[in-house]
């Protein structure tokens, strides 16, 4: 990984800092996409005590307000040339509706609407890269959810569960979507499903009864490190590029839902994500197989 360039969002606690300490130890730059300076410090300085002469750049931004996702991308373009790998990590998880500043769910805003914004608006610096990955951190969950158009905010039937279910689909959706309209951009993308981790996320933003149920879950979960193999793996094994729009599980290709390989909810998905997201198709193309 000498050389390469990883931007990886989340990348101070859990899943995030576990694949981004990784990606330093074998050699790359890890750009560290935190939501505070301090938190980004505090993980880069626990990364350099395992790996001394880690390098490491620090990016602040709140991925739930699309003007943060633009000015980070905005000063990530000014400071590097490329980014080879995109590891779309964060995620939320909240017991109680709420949204954000731009008037859209938390969850779906970011876990799904973050990772497709920073994607598109990291698409000129991915594609100078001799073999560009994006990486989606989503979950079996997504085999619990579907996508209600109706009401993509669930404002009329919110519950944590349901709205993360959704996200995480989305996130499944918006791979398989990728691939079909990248045509012959050699962009590679993932999606990953970590498995059960022993993190913080369900203690973060729960009522107590919902952070008590997550203790006992996490319980039987695996540690963090483990849960960022299949990232790190995607991230970094040479023989992957061409394994690209597909769902993986322990390093390897799993079948995700029905829904999340139905195309024409991946289709609505992507237009309703370009929409919300007041951007224009970075692929600019039709998904007719004849153009
Ligand atoms: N843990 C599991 O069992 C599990 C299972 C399946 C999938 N996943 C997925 O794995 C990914 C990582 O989660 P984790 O379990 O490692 O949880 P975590 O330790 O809570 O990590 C989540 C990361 O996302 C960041 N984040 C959340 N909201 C953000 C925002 N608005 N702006 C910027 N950063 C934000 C968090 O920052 P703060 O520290 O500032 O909150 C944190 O760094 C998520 O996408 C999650 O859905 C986890």
């Amino acid at each position: 990984m000498k050389d390469k360039v990883c931007l990886v969002t989340g990348a101070n606690s859990g899943i995030g800092f576990e694949t981004a300490k990784s990606l330093c130890a074998k050699g790359a730059t890890v750009i560290m996409v935190c939501r505070s300076l301090e938190k980004a410090n505090r993980a880069i300085s626990d990364i350099n005590k395992e790996v001394p002469g880690a390098r490491t750049y620090a990016a602040i931004a709140d991925l739930a307000s699309q003007a943060s996702i633009h000015a980070l991308a905005e000063k990530l373009k000014a400071e590097f040339r490329t980014v080879d790998v995109l590891v779309n990590n964060a995620g939320s998880w909240f017991s109680a509706y709420g949204v954000t500043e731009d008037k859209i769910e938390r969850q779906w805003a970011i876990n799904h609407l973050a990772p497709f914004l920073l994607t598109h608006l990291m698409l000129p610096l991915l594609i100078k890269s001799n073999d560009p990955r994006v990486i989606t951190v989503s979950s079996d969950s997504h085999f619990h959810g579907k996508i209600h158009f109706d009401d993509v905010n669930l404002k009329n039937n919110y519950h944590g569960l349901r709205a993360y279910a959704q996200s995480k689909l989305a996130n499944v959706l918006f791979t398989v979507e990728f691939e079909r309209r990248k045509r012959a951009t050699p962009i590679a993308a993932y999606a990953v499903q970590p498995g059960l981790v022993k993190t913080d996320i369900g203690v973060k933003h729960t009522i107590s009864f919902h952070a008590l149920m997550w203790k006992l879950r996490r319980l039987g979960g695996k540690s963090p490190q483990k849960g960022a193999e299949t990232s790190i793996y995607l991230a970094s094994d040479p023989t992957v590029s061409t394994m690209s729009g597909l769902y993986w599980d322990d390093c390897q290709p799993k079948v995700p839902s029905n829904k999340a390989l139905d195309e024409d909810i991946a289709a609505k998905v992507w237009e309703l994500s370009l929409a919300m997201c007041g951007v224009e198709d970075y692929f600019s193309i039709t998904r007719n197989p004849e153009v």
